[in-house]
């Protein structure tokens, strides 16, 4: 107030613009922290299988099924075995048509699948080149990555390893660093650890907080959710909806 009296006209229409400048920033803040990163509203899928011709059976997967992740946050899907978690992630990730609903994603999307989609006959190198340049990193970028999210995991000594040669846990790891390899802001994990030994498990949850700490988003499905406390919220898939448990 005492800055717009004494200095007349030209103070106060800088004041003013200043003002409107703070408030248009804290609207944008607001606006930015606001907007969910993922979102799915309504999603339903009935899948068609076909069984003895002229057969046919309807999986009514999701009915209902709807969610919100917000930027720097860590959230979970759980549910019984079948009741629709995948579809649901699928869908998300764009792999999976909805017959109905709709579906946001705001920004670079990395998918985990629940079984792990690798080429038997590649090596690991090959494997995280193959990404990378589906991904359109350059090689340095790649190789950067690629170093990085090994040694994190604790797997490079299989770097030239075919993937048919690798445990199972390795493939685990190889699935999810794919994943991460481009550092997406949004990542999507379909039970991520079911076989990941405790050392990579903890490891697992340092690097996915320090993700979302950095602003990135993580839609996790899992089955162990005992330490609640990891997740800012926590859906609940059953009889084809999807809705907030926490
Ligand atoms: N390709 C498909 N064709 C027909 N039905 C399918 C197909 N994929 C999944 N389903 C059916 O859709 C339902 C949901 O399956 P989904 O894989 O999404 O479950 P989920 O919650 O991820 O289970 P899990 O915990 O076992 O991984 C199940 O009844 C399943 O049998
Ligand atoms: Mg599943």
């Amino acid at each position: 107030m005492a800055t717009e009296q004494t200095n007349g006209d030209g103070g106060t229409f800088a004041v003013q613009t200043a003002r409107f400048q703070a408030l248009a920033a804290r609207f944008q803040a607001l606006a930015t922290t606001a907007t969910p990163r993922v979102r799915a509203e309504h999603v339903a899928k009935t899948y068609v299988a076909h069984s003895l011709w002229p057969l046919v059976r309807r999986n009514r997967a999701l009915t209902d099924a709807s969610l919100e992740v917000a930027a720097g946050e860590i959230v979970a899907i759980v549910g019984a075995n079948g009741s629709g978690k995948s579809t649901l992630m699928m869908i998300i990730a764009g792999i999976l048509e909805r017959d109905a609903g709709l579906v946001a994603v705001n920004g670079s999307l990395g998918y985990c699948p629940q079984t792990p989609v690798l080429y038997e006959k590649l090596t690991v190198d090959e494997t995280f080149r193959l990404f990378g340049v589906a991904y359109d990193m350059d090689d340095g970028a790649i190789e950067t990555s690629k170093g990085e999210l090994m040694a994190a995991l604790d797997f490079e000594v299989y770097h030239d390893y075919r993937i048919e040669h690798l445990s199972g846990g390795t493939r685990g790891k190889l699935n999810l660093a794919l994943a991460l390899l481009h550092d997406p802001d949004v990542l999507l994990l379909d039970e991520p650890y079911a076989g990941f030994d405790y050392e990579t498990y903890l490891r697992f949850w340092e690097m996915s907080e320090e993700f979302a700490a950095r602003g990135r988003s993580i839609l996790v499905i899992s089955h162990f959710v005992e330490q609640q406390e990891r997740f800012h919220h926590i859906y609940r898939v059953t009889d084809g909806r999807c809705e907030r448990e926490r």
